[in-house]
C-alpha cells in the first residue's frame, strides 16, 4: 500500500493524485485496518485539504473524537437543514466545546428562497428526494468544492446502499470520499461509546437510535431496525449524499418544482 502511496505522490501530499485502480488497492488493503489508521493515512495524505462531515447524531459521536485527536484542526461540516431536533444542535455545542471542534455550517442556497417559502413546510412529505437534495446535497456538493477529501461515518450494516460501498471512493471533481468506519457495527460504536465515556445523543435513551431532520425522524422499538425510524413510511433510506445523487449536477425529475417553474406566481391550492 505504501508503495502505491509514494509513486503516487507529486510534490506536497495535498497534491497526491491517484488512478482508480491506486485507489481501489488501496481500499482493499485497508479492509484490515482499524478507522483510526484509515484517518491518520487520510491527514497525512490531505491536510489541510480535508473535512469531515457529520449530522450530529447518536451515531457520529465516536469519528468525531477520533478524528479530532489525529487532526484537532480539521474543518467539521454540519448540513444545517433548519428542521433538525434542537437535541441535536445542542448535542453539536456539546461535542464543539468538549472535543474542541472547527465546526462549519453549511445551509441550503438563496436560490431556493421562493421555493422553499411556498414548499418549504410540506416539502419533506410531498417530495423528500428534492428537499434532500435542497438542504443536503447541494450544500454538501459546493462545501466540498473547498477539499480534495471527504471523512464520512457510513457503516456497511446500515443500509443496503452502503452494504456496497467501498473505504476509499471517487466523487465528482476528484473529490476521494474515505469511510473509515465502514467494516464497524452497531456494536463497535458503542463499545467505543463506554470505553472513552463519550457524550450521548439526549434523545437515543428515548430510542431514537438513528436521528436525522425531526419530520423525518421516529423513535424505533427495541426489535426494530436502528434507521427504522428514518423516512419511516416514505420508501427512502438515504438522503442521496451517499448516492448517485451525489454526483448529479441537479434534483433530478420533479413534478412539484416543474409546476413551480413554469408558474412560479401561481397560488399551490388553485
Ligand atoms: S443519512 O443519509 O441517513 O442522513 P446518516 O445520518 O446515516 O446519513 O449519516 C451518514 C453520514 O452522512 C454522516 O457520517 C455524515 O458524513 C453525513 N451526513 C448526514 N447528515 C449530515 C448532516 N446533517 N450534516 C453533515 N453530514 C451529514
Ligand atoms: Fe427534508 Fe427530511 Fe431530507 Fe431533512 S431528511 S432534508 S426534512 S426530506
Amino acid at each position: 500500500m505504501w508503495d502505491i502511496l509514494t509513486k503516487s505522490c507529486i510534490g506536497a501530499s495535498f497534491m497526491t493524485v491517484f488512478s482508480q485502480e491506486e485507489i481501489d488497492q488501496l481500499a482493499s488493503s485497508m479492509e484490515s485496518q482499524t478507522p483510526q489508521q484509515i484517518i491518520t493515512w487520510a491527514v497525512e495524505t490531505f491536510s489541510p485539504q480535508i473535512s469531515v462531515s457529520s449530522s450530529f447524531q447518536a451515531q457520529s459521536v465516536p469519528l468525531l473524537h477520533m478524528v479530532s485527536r489525529i487532526d484537532p484542526e480539521i474543518l467539521v461540516f454540519f448540513l444545517d437543514t433548519g428542521l433538525h431536533f434542537w437535541e441535536t444542535l445542542m448535542f453539536r455545542e456539546r461535542l464543539q466545546r468538549e472535543f474542541g471542534l472547527h465546526i462549519q455550517n453549511l445551509y441550503l442556497d438563496k436560490q431556493w428562497k421562493n421555493f422553499i417559502e411556498r414548499f418549504g413546510r410540506k416539502l419533506y412529505d410531498q417530495d423528500p428526494d428534492l428537499c434532500c437534495y435542497i438542504r443536503k446535497v447541494q450544500p454538501m456538493q459546493r462545501a466540498m468544492q473547498t477539499v480534495r477529501a471527504w471523512i464520512t461515518g457510513i457503516r456497511r450494516d446500515q443500509t443496503a446502499n452502503r452494504h456496497n460501498a467501498k473505504i476509499l471512493e471517487l466523487e465528482r471533481d476528484g473529490l476521494l470520499k474515505i469511510n473509515p468506519l465502514l467494516n464497524w457495527t452497531r456494536q463497535d460504536v458503542q463499545n467505543y461509546t463506554c470505553e472513552h465515556n463519550l457524550p450521548v445523543h439526549p434523545l437515543f435513551e428515548k430510542g431514537y437510535r438513528s436521528i436525522g431532520c425531526k419530520p423525518c425522524t421516529r423513535a424505533v422499538r427495541q426489535d426494530e431496525d436502528e434507521r427504522a425510524g428514518r423516512w419511516s413510511g416514505k420508501g427512502k433510506t438515504e438522503c442521496g449524499l451517499h448516492t448517485e445523487m451525489f454526483n448529479q449536477d441537479g434534483p433530478g425529475k420533479s413534478a412539484l418544482l416543474n409546476g413551480f417553474l413554469l408558474n412560479p406566481n401561481q397560488d399551490e391550492n388553485q
